[in-house]
This record gives C-alpha cells, sequence and structure tokens, in this order.
C-alpha cells in the first residue's frame, strides 16, 4: 500500500486513543501527518513519537467546535505542508450517562452533538471546498456501534450524533463524488483506549468481550487499519460507506 506516500493526512483527535494509531499507522505509510487535539502537551508527544521512528508530523492545537479556530488550523497547515489530501474527521466522544432519555440535560445534549456531529460537520465546511477545486480528496469519519442498533443502555445524545454522522457521510459522498472525493465512515464498537482500559472495570472488559463474536474488543490499531484501507488507493470503488469494526458485535 503506497498511496499515502507523502500524502498529507489531517487525523483530527489525534493526540490520543484511536487518532494517535491512525496518525501513526499512516505516518508509517509515508504520509505527512497532522497530529490534533486541544491538548498542546499530548500532539507534541505524539508526534515526537512518529518523528522518532522516522515518520513526518505536525502538531497541531485547535478546538473543532469552533469554525473561526478550524479555519486557523487549516490555513496553517496548508502553508507549512500544502493541503489536505485525506482528512480523518475522527475527533469527539461521549459526554453523557447513558441513562433515560428524559433525565439528560440540555447542556448535555447540546455539548454531545456540538463535540460529534456539529463538529464532524464543520470540519469538513473548512477542508472541502478545496477538496472539490483541486478535484481530490478523502474524507474519513467516525460514527460508533451505538448508532448502529438501538440499546435502551445507550447514551442517546452521542448516540443520535454519531447516526447523524452517518447520513451527512453519505449525503455527503454523493454531492462529493463528482468532484473525486470519497466520504466512507468508521463505526467501532468499544475500543481498549487508553481512557477505556482505566475507565471500563477488568470484570466489564471480560462481559463486553463476551459479546462480540470474535471474543475480544477492539484496539486503536484495529481501526487504524481498517482507516488505512478507506484512504488507501484499494479502496478507489468505495465510497457513501458505513464499515463496522466491531469484531461483529453490529451486523447491518
Ligand atoms: N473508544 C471507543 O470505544 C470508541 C468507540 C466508538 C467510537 N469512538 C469514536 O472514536 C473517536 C475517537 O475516540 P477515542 O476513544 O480515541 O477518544 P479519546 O481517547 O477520548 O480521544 C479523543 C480525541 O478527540 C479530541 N477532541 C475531542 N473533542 C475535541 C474538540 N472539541 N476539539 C478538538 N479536539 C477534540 C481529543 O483531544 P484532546 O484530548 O487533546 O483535547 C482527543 O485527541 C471519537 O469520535 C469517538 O466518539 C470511540
Amino acid at each position: 500500500m503506497n498511496s499515502l506516500k507523502d500524502k498529507v493526512v489531517l487525523v483530527t483527535g489525534s493526540s490520543r486513543g484511536i487518532g494517535a494509531a491512525i496518525a501513526t499507522l499512516f505516518a508509517e505509510h509515508g504520509a505527512k501527518v497532522v497530529v490534533h487535539g486541544r491538548d498542546a502537551a499530548a500532539t507534541s508527544a505524539v508526534t515526537a513519537r512518529i518523528e522518532q521512528t522516522g515518520g513526518h508530523a505536525m502538531p497541531v492545537v485547535a478546538d473543532v467546535t469552533s469554525f473561526a479556530d478550524l479555519e486557523t488550523m487549516r490555513r496553517r497547515i496548508e502553508d507549512e505542508l500544502g493541503p489536505v489530501d485525506v482528512l480523518v474527521a475522527n475527533a469527539g466522544g461521549n459526554q453523557v450517562r447513558p441513562g433515560p432519555v428524559e433525565q439528560v440535560s440540555e447542556e448535555g445534549w447540546r455539548a454531545t452533538v456540538d463535540g460529534n456531529l456539529t463538529a464532524t460537520f464543520l470540519t469538513i465546511k473548512s477542508f472541502l471546498p478545496g477538496m472539490k477545486e483541486r478535484k481530490a480528496g478523502n474524507i474519513i469519519t467516525v460514527s460508533s456501534a451505538a448508532a448502529r442498533r438501538p440499546d435502551a443502555r445507550s447514551p442517546v445524545p452521542y448516540a443520535a450524533a454519531k447516526a447523524g454522522i452517518q447520513i451527512l457521510t453519505q449525503d455527503l459522498a454523493a454531492q462529493a463524488g463528482p468532484f473525486g472525493v470519497r466520504v466512507n465512515c468508521l463505526a467501532p464498537e468499544t475500543i481498549l483506549t487508553e481512557r477505556n482500559q482505566q475507565q471500563i472495570p477488568e470484570s466489564l472488559q471480560e462481559e463486553l468481550a463476551g459479546m462480540h463474536p470474535l471474543r475480544r474488543l477492539g484496539t486503536p490499531e484495529d481501526v487504524a487499519r481498517a482507516a488505512l484501507y478507506l484512504a488507501s488507493d484499494e479502496a478507489a470503488w468505495v465510497t457513501g460507506v458505513v464499515l463496522d469494526v466491531a469484531g461483529g458485535a453490529v451486523m447491518v
């Protein structure tokens, strides 16, 4: 897979977790990777790790819920590395506890939709016009297994926001395809990021693993390999797809 060689790739939310694994793997495949987050020390640490192994990386800090921040970041990347060829709109996460929907606060709902669906929209709004103009580009969004099937234990605002990302992805694939831009979505089940390893007790990890036909939880690298496929020319005829990276826990 050589199609990422010297490509400029922005992975939002790559200061840790799944995004850091995607940035690291893409750099191993020759991409010039932009490592993004809000935590400057964490973006610098991931950048340093990539550079230590001979990769090319640049750290940036921006809040993806702010279009002004995103535009400033885009201009900086274009000045230093050139236009973004591959955008992985990964930043996000759940901000509410699972529970009855009527107990979800208005603030929690808005923050979750803002931090996932609106953030993905704003990120794409900043980077898509250049891709359409250049008649080339590749966008990968990140949903969740929570958006793939109804579940009484779901954090509802998060599931709804992530489901919105799926149709946003597919509408966009229909709009941008004629301009040579592919747009696909990854939908991971529970992934053992550093955060989840700390937050999910071992007994629950085992219980969750047992619900997967492949009998384990996912790793950030599992998601990174799926992203690598979608970003590569191996997937040249794939657009508008929601790819479950879920060990068989979701089959739709
Ligand atoms: N882990 C899972 O089990 C799982 C399952 C399904 C889907 N997902 C999705 O996969 C993506 C990555 O999740 P993860 O588990 O790797 O998360 P994580 O470890 O909590 O990392 C989240 C990343 O997103 C960044 N981020 C979040 N909100 C941001 C904002 N407003 N502006 C800028 N950066 C922001 C964080 O930056 P800073 O920390 O530097 O602020 C960090 O780099 C998310 O979209 C998540 O919803 C995760």
